[in-house]
């Protein structure tokens, strides 16, 4: 895997790798981005299934949805395509070799679900077929209509969905594990040099 550029700070603890400004900028614009579209994607289909309400509010949440998570999408490949290119720091070296083989596991599995969930909605408003965007513009379609497959890419985008969180829960819960636990330079590695610790 290349590494190239990653710029290193000085510590009390010596000198150590973190991220690039542009790969922490990709991963909290993201962070961001899914805050936002996980909650909308529930409170739509809880206010269109459970409570039966087709008013113009659901119908511009689920545009809301489908935007947002089609500039996920972009954003994730272009995400991607810099991370493979360019790399990212060495593991920390402080850390367990069995946390440095959780964590890879971890990372790769969010970089392909947060690419997998976006391609499934995708495919499946292609499919069902509800391309329209706040009455004003269709997106393009990925495939043509087949209403009974676009119920099942609708169920693995749930399914992904719900795996995504459970990865964010570890992955979240993990961070603030080094940060006030273990007390190392994890997280100082992805924040901007004004949070990150001595
Ligand atoms: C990372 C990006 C995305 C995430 C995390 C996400 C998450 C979710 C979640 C949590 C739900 C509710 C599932 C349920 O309880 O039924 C949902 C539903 C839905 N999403 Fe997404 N979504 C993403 C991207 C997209 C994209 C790109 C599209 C289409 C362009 C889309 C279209 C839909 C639709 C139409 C539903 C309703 C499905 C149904 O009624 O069964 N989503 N999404
Ligand atoms: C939507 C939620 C999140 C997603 C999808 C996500 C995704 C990712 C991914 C894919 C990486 C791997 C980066 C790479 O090596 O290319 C990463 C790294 C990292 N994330 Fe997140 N993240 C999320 C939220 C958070 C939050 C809330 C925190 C802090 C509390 C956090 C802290 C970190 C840290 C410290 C790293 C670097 C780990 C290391 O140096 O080994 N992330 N994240």
């Amino acid at each position: 895997m290349p590494r190239t550029n990653i710029p290193t700070v000085e510590t009390t603890s010596g000198a150590i790798e973190v991220y690039t400004p542009a790969a922490r900028a990709f991963h909290w614009i993201v962070v961001a981005l899914i805050a936002i579209q996980i909650p909308v994607g529930l409170y739509m289909t809880y206010r269109g299934g459970a409570l039966n309400i087709w008013d113009a509010t659901t119908n511009n949440l689920y545009s809301a949805h489908k935007l947002g998570g089609v500039i996920i999408l972009l954003l994730v490949i272009a995400r991607f395509a810099y991370r493979l290119t360019a790399g990212a720091p060495h593991p920390e070296p402080t850390i367990e070799p069995w946390q440095r083989v959780v964590s890879e596991i971890n990372h790769w599995a969010l970089y392909g679900l947060l690419l997998l969930v976006p391609i499934l909605g995708y495919l499946g408003v292609s499919m069902f077929p509800a391309l329209n965007l706040f009455g004003l513009f269709d997106l393009p379609a990925l495939a043509a209509p087949d209403k009974k497959m676009s119920e099942t890419l609708f169920e693995f985008h749930k399914l992904g969905a719900w795996a995504l969180l459970g990865l964010i829960a570890m992955h979240i819960g993990a961070a603030l594990y080094h940060y006030f636990i273990r007390k190392d330079n994890v997280l100082g590695r992805m924040l901007s040099l004004a949070l990150r610790k001595p």
